[in-house]
Parts: C-alpha cells; structure tokens; sequence
C-alpha cells in the first residue's frame, strides 16, 4: 500500500493506529487533521491539514489514496462515499448504530468499484463482534450479552466522550456480568453500543445486548443514580454538556485497565488489558494488514475476519484473550 490516509490520526486512538501503520508500511502513512502543528507529532507519517467539513479538503485527502481510515465522527457517510466512489478501501471506528447502517447502504458501490469498507473496527464494536460471534458458534445460543468495562483512568479524546454522554440519554436497564481478574463480576448498564444491533440475526443470534461499566464501582452506581433521576437528561443542554465534557478531559480517576467479554448460555469469552484506545488502533491498523486478501463490499469485522486467529494475533501485542470454556453454571446475569 502506498498511501494510507488516517483522518483523526493524531487523536486519542488515531495516532495509535498511526504509529503501528507508519512502522508496518514506512513512508506511505498520512496524517490528517485540522491541526498541521498536531499532524506533524506522529513520528514516521506524512502530515496534512484537512476539515472534512469541506469538500475540497475532502477531496485532496481522499484523492490517490489506496485506504482511508476513519478516526472521527464527522460525515462519516460522505467521507465514505467519497472514498468507495474512488475505488478506495476504507474502515470506520464508529460505534453509532444509525451511522453505520447508512454506510451499509453504499455495499453496491463498493463492489462495483472493487473496495472494501470495514466497519464495526475496534474494541466495542470490534473485539466484541468478534467474542460475540465466538461464543454463538460454541454455545449455539440464541442469545448473547456482551460486557464493556472502561477504565475512568484512561485519557479518552473529545470524540469518544462526546459520543458516550451522547450514550447517558439512551442507557438502559442493569445486569450482572463476570469479567476477568481482577474485576470479577459487576453491574453493567445498557449502553447503545452499536454491536448489539448489527449481530442480531447473524450466527444464530436472535438478540444481542451491550452492558457498559467503569473500573470504579463507585463511578458506575454514579452512572445508574443520574439515569434514576433523570441528571442525564440536563446533558442535552449545551452549557452542562460542555462543562462535562470539560470535567471528563480533566479528571482521570482509576486505571487504565480494559475489559470486554461476551457470554453465550454458559460460554463466557473475554479480552483484557491497558489502555483500550491501543487496542482499538491496533485492530484498525492489524485490518488494513488484511485488506488485499478482503472482499469487495461493505462489511463488519466479525464478517471479515475468523475470530479466535484474528484475536490470537492482536492478543500478542500485550493484552490477554480468554478463548472460554463452558461453565457448569450460567454467568450472572439477572436484571437488576
Ligand atoms: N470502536 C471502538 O472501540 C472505539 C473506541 C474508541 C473510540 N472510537 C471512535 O473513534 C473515533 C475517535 O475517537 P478519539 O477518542 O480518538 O477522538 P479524538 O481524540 O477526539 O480524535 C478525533 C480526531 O479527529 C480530528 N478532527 C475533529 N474534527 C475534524 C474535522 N472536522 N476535520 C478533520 N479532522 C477532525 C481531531 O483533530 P482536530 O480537532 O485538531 O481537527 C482529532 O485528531 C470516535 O468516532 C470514537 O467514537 C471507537
């Protein structure tokens, strides 16, 4: 590949995608972003300034490339078409349900001009599509619920923080889950992870649920006290939102630790490490390995790629995969 163009690449998961692209394919990684100061702080990428809000930058980013990564929410379904318009690949890390079943629809231009568009890339969707699929196809279960616990340490970019308290308004009832040492079993809140959508009806799966928690137990029954009385609801306002938002850059309380895991009737499967912004970057940049072997068309990961060869080999890049073993006892999960 000659020219690889990482849009957000100087972000929080962005540049992590960057630096293990710009070592796996010397000279042919571009930085983009509306900073040329920032894009030039990626060591071994090709820096350019563009604001995808405008077609001509659009355009000159988009132009010559061979695969465009997607590392930020903004027009995502245009920037898409622009690039399968083009013949470029093209991978999305979005976890907007909505967003990503509007790229879908471009499935027939894809193939029509021999691209591939990847979507469902990263940790939650990603890694879970893929513990999801293991798990149906080992239990032959019909239902499946997959657990997202983050760390309140880790330093999340404003993408991914403005999406998750755009998340608060529409989270739903709690569960239990069991995640690995040293978590254990915790409460979990249905988040709108856009995983739990895309998977029902694949695999034999007829439902599909995401639960999301924090590190902090204390942090998380905070979560479920401002969904009982409504606080997520003054997150709609601009001025608590971007004071959230704000307070959310700053304050990094508990660790960078990362779990996720799916459980279907007594299989439990799960992926574990530090800082999950890594692990999302380097599934994105292990797929852009993979995509000459790749079909044309519009795709999520766990259609792709085979999961337990998949997740063996980003496991080796410093995080623990638990393949999963049947359990005498159902996982915990009654609603609370
Ligand atoms: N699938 C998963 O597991 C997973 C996990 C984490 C995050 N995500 C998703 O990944 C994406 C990135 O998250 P993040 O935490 O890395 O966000 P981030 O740190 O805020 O990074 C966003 C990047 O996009 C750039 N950008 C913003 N507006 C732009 C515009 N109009 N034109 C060009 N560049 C623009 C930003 O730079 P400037 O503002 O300087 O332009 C920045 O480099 C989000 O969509 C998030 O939801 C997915």
């Amino acid at each position: 590949m000659d020219r690889i163009v990482v849009l957000g690449g100087y972000g929080a998961v962005g540049r992590e995608a960057a630096t293990a692209l710009a070592e796996w394919f010397p000279g042919a990684v571009v930085v983009a972003g509306r900073d040329l100061a920032k894009a030039r702080t990626v060591p071994g990428a090709v820096p350019l300034q563009v604001d995808l809000r405008d077609d001509a930058d659009l355009e000159r980013a988009v132009d010559g490339a061979d695969t465009v990564l997607m590392c930020v929410e903004q027009d995502n379904v245009r920037v898409a078409e622009a690039c399968l318009e083009r013949g470029v690949h093209y991978l999305d890390l979005s976890a907007s349900h909505e967003l990503l079943a509007a790229i879908e629809q471009l499935n027939g231009l894809a193939v029509q001009r021999s691209a591939t568009a990847v979507l469902s890339v990263g940790l939650a969707p990603g890694v879970t599509n893929l513990l999801a699929r293991h798990c149906a196809e080992q239990a032959g279960g019909t239902e499946v619920r997959i657990g997202v616990l983050l760390g309140a340490g880790e330093r999340y970019g404003p993408a991914s923080i403005e999406w998750t308290l755009d998340g608060f308004a529409a989270i739903g009832p709690s569960s239990r889950m069991r995640f690995p040492p040293p978590y254990g079993t915790r409460t979990v809140h249905r988040f709108p992870f856009s995983d739990q959508y895309t998977l029902a009806g694949a695999y034999g799966i007829d439902r599909a649920t995401t639960g999301l928690c924090l590190d902090s137990r204390a942090l998380t029954a905070l979560l479920a006290a401002a969904r009982r009385t409504g606080a997520t609801r003054l997150l709609r306002r601009p001025r608590v939102r971007a004071a959230a938002l704000a307070a959310l850059m700053r304050v990094h309380v508990g660790s960078e630790g990362f779990a996720v895991t799916a459980t279907a009737g007594t299989f439990t499967a799960s992926f574990s490490g530090h800082r999950q912004r890594r692990a999302t970057g380097l599934t994105a940049a292990l797929l852009i390995r993979r995509l000459d072997a790749l079909p044309a068309g519009v795709r999520h990961i766990d259609q792709v790629v085979e999961p337990v060869e998949f997740l063996s080999e980003l496991s080796k890049h410093g995080f623990d995969l638990d393949l999963g073993t049947a359990d005498d006892e159902p996982a915990h999960y009654d609603a609370e």
